[in-house]
């Protein structure tokens, strides 16, 4: 019988809140007020938890932002995840243990992550950990995941280094040096863009990493990049898109987290750029998004859109919306994947440790997914197509794929 708990000492002030989402995906009875909240997943219809075993549950730490600045894709990367630990159960447990998840929010700080990962890894019924979803972050916690030799996976975190942390620190979508290169080589070779801009957040890995990658594909292809970063705590737009005008790109590249494209797209606008001016990355996939005003027309790479045509993703989006009452995001659909990556390895794990997991891990071969297909490589990035989405109608579309070829 499965359980999902929130670890208190980080939940702080947010505990309230915490509570209320926990309460909106079960359908059991609050936790008192003094305790840690707990759920728990009724066991399987037909199937009643067996009293004579003394096996104890098998858990998952999981660390996100449930708070701060990037909440919403904590909050879109949980759903996804609880999911998919769900519709395991109900298909059965892993050599009759039960499976457990225990939530840490870390705020949205990569130094809360990293002592989320080291307060996760201090319970040894913990085989593995997953998280987070900002590069930053999984990278802060990987480096503690991997000295304490628990197996991490990332759902969706892209940046290069977070998983040249070592050998204990896995993610399960492309990286951004396949996703850089793969918006460069849309842009040029699919919609033969030459002059291209790139507006980018110079102190955030995720997003100066993009940007390097992007530009230098780019220019190995023959366009020309104008070049203007800003810090993230950047709120005033029009000077640095005004720098970007002066360059008359036909594109700006904005590979940023959704939160900052509202005040872009607002003070692009006077400027004369409208929504299908910009072209961005994954870090705009959250369901805050297409309803911005002036967004409409603009495109970004990504892992994964409502409408992409395969069995697998039909029945996530249904099971999605039989669970929760309306249609999952990117985040969730990373964070189904990564849940039910884990726990296929866990499957295969020749015993229940941290080793065995981490090997399971690092030997997946495709393993089908609904935002595709996952074969672990030796540099725990399996390789991936890029999924190309568009703004349209106050929606995500699907657009297209790009299967990326490393340049040389
Ligand atoms: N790829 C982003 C990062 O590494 C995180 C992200 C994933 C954001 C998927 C949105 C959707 O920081």
């Amino acid at each position: 019988m499965p359980l999902i708990t929130q670890r208190p000492s980080f939940a702080g002030p947010t505990i309230g809140a915490l509570g209320a989402l926990l309460l909106a995906c079960t359908q059991v009875a609050p936790p008192p007020p003094a305790a840690p909240p707990v759920v728990t997943v009724p066991p399987p219809s037909g199937k009643e938890p067996n009293a004579t075993t003394e096996l104890s549950p098998l858990r998952i730490g999981v660390y996100l932002p449930l708070s701060g600045a990037e909440a919403a894709f904590g909050r879109e990367t949980r759903e996804g995840i609880d999911l998919a630990v769900e519709r395991a159960a109900n298909s059965g447990d892993i050599r009759d243990r039960s499976i457990e998840l225990v939530y840490a929010d870390d705020h949205s700080h990569p130094r809360d992550a990293s002592n989320a990962v080291l307060d996760l890894s201090k319970d040894p019924t913990i085989v593995a950990v997953l998280g987070e979803v900002a590069s930053s972050r999984s990278k802060a916690g990987g480096i503690v995941a991997n000295k304490l030799r628990v197996p991490m996976l990332t759902p969706g975190s892209t940046n290069p280094d977070v998983t040249r942390v070592g050998p204990f620190v896995f993610r399960a979508c492309f990286d951004d040096d396949a996703q850089g290169r793969a918006a460069a080589q849309y842009l040029i070779q699919v919609r033969h863009r030459k002059k291209l801009g790139v507006l980018w957040t110079t102190d955030d890995l995720y997003s100066s990493s993009l940007a390097r990658t992007f530009r230098e594909e780019a220019e190995r292809l023959g366009a020309t990049v104008a070049l203007r970063g800003v810090l993230r705590t950047e709120t005033n737009f029009s000077a640095p898109l005004g720098d970007l005008q002066q360059q008359r790109p036909e594109v700006i590249y904005a590979p940023v987290y959704y939160n900052v494209m509202p005040a872009i797209f607002q003070e692009a606008a006077p400027l004369g750029f409208s929504g299908r001016t910009f072209f961005g990355g994954d870090g705009w996939d959250s369901d805050a998004l297409p309803k911005t005003a002036g967004a409409e027309g603009a495109a970004f790479t990504t892992h994964w859109v409502i409408d992409v045509p395969t069995a697998e993703n039909r029945a996530f989006v249904e099971a999605y919306r039989a669970r929760y009452h309306r249609d999952p995001s990117s985040l969730a659909a990373l964070g189904y994947d990564a849940a039910a990556l884990l726990l296929d390895a866990m499957k295969r794990a020749s015993a229940d440790t941290r080793e065995a997991v981490r090997d399971a891990l690092a030997s997946t071969r495709g393993f089908a997914g609904v935002t595709g297909t996952v074969t672990m490589g030796e540099d725990r990035n399996p390789a991936r197509d890029v999924v190309v989405a568009r703004i349209e109608g106050g929606r995500f579309r699907f657009e297209g794929r790009v299967r990326s070829v490393a340049g040389n």
